[in-house]
């Protein structure tokens, strides 16, 4: 732990002379959203991550959270030098939803509005008409819907099922996931509920449909920890990735936490409610991109067209979440 502890002053002092702040997301861990927290840089949500790093004077941000927030940030703040613990940090959501097939699906129905979720590259967000993040896609499809507008959504098939079912919105659906959420099992935990009758179970709603049923409140990383915080009750289970233990028991320090399980009736999981893409953001990959921030393999540039294209629909989202 000695070099751990070297390792984070180095990156006190790295920050104070780059003049870069630490954004981190609540799935990342513990260790990380700590030293953000030390440093004056925020761990939030993708949603405020984006507001915080566009507001922020600093010259550099620091991006721990995974390549699309990196992105976001860019697009947001082309003027600051936005750099990622590793560029291999990517989303299966990301990942399934490549720009060539999506806008196929677009072109083929284009009286519908394209509505994507922020996990997406820059060129997604390019083709659509608004970018949303969980904490805000209800209220944005709800608008839409209430404008009798039909939407195609993407990429991820829970979250937009389960907007469909709360708005009666008519979506047409991209079929992407989230290896994390997409592995909580709704069987083992009706077994758990039995053996917890008081615990309130929170769910995020990249989260299976069976799981979202079960579900005492549904929400976005943020909402869930609101949620933890205000219920009465002592004890939660919660569906989503275990990073957010960090953040959660610190804002409701005399509840009782427990992670939702992954596994169970013969099922192994894969995260086992961790993104891996998350993990990536340790402490010496900060260091490193700290230390070389010149060297641009930290760097995260986007295309300048794509860009202002990008952004149209993200300053949408960002205008109505005011
Ligand atoms: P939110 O923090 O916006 O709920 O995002 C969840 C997520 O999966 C980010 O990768
Ligand atoms: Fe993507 Fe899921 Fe990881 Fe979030 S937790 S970055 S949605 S794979």
């Amino acid at each position: 732990d000695r070099e751990k502890a070297e390792s984070k002053a180095k990156i006190k002092q790295l920050l104070k002379e780059k003049d870069a702040v630490l954004v981190a997301h609540y799935y990342t861990d513990p260790e990380i959203q700590a030293l953000a927290e030390e440093t004056g840089g925020c761990v939030s949500d993708s949603l405020e991550m984006a507001r915080f790093g566009r507001d922020h004077p600093a010259k550099t941000l620091i991006v721990a959270g995974v390549k699309f927030m990196g992105e976001t940030s860019k697009i947001l703040s082309p003027d600051k030098t936005i750099l990622m613990p590793t560029l291999e940090a990517t989303c299966s959501l990301d990942l399934g939803c490549p720009i060539e097939t999506f806008s196929e699906f677009c072109d083929a129905h284009p009286d519908h509005t394209v509505v994507v979720y922020a996990n997406t590259s820059a060129a997604v967000k390019a083709r659509a008409d608004w970018v949303v993040t969980s904490s805000i896609a209800l209220e944005i499809v709800e608008h839409l819907d209430s404008e009798g507008k039909k939407i195609i959504w993407g990429p991820d098939r829970h979250l937009g099922s389960y907007i469909a079912k709360q708005t009666g919105a008519e979506m047409l659906m991209w079929q992407g996931e989230c290896i994390v959420h997409d592995e909580f099992q709704a069987k083992a935990l009706r077994e758990l509920k039995k053996l917890h009758p008081n615990a309130a179970v929170l769910v995020h709603p990249e989260s299976p449909a069976s799981v979202v049923e079960l579900a005492d409140a549904v929400g976005s990383t943020s909402q869930l920890i609101k949620a933890a915080q205000t219920m009465d009750n002592d004890m939660f289970i919660v569906a989503t990735d275990k990073g957010i233990f960090y953040k959660m028991q610190q804002a409701a320090p005399d509840k009782n936490l427990i992670a939702a399980p992954t596994g169970g009736n013969g099922a192994t999981c894969k995260s086992c409610a961790h993104c891996p893409w998350m993990a990536m953001n340790g402490l010496k990959a900060i260091e490193s991109a700290l230390e070389n921030s010149d060297s641009q393999q930290h760097e995260i540039f986007v295309d300048d067209a794509l860009r202002l294209d990008a952004l149209k629909p993200l300053d949408r989202m960002l205008d109505f979440a005011m």
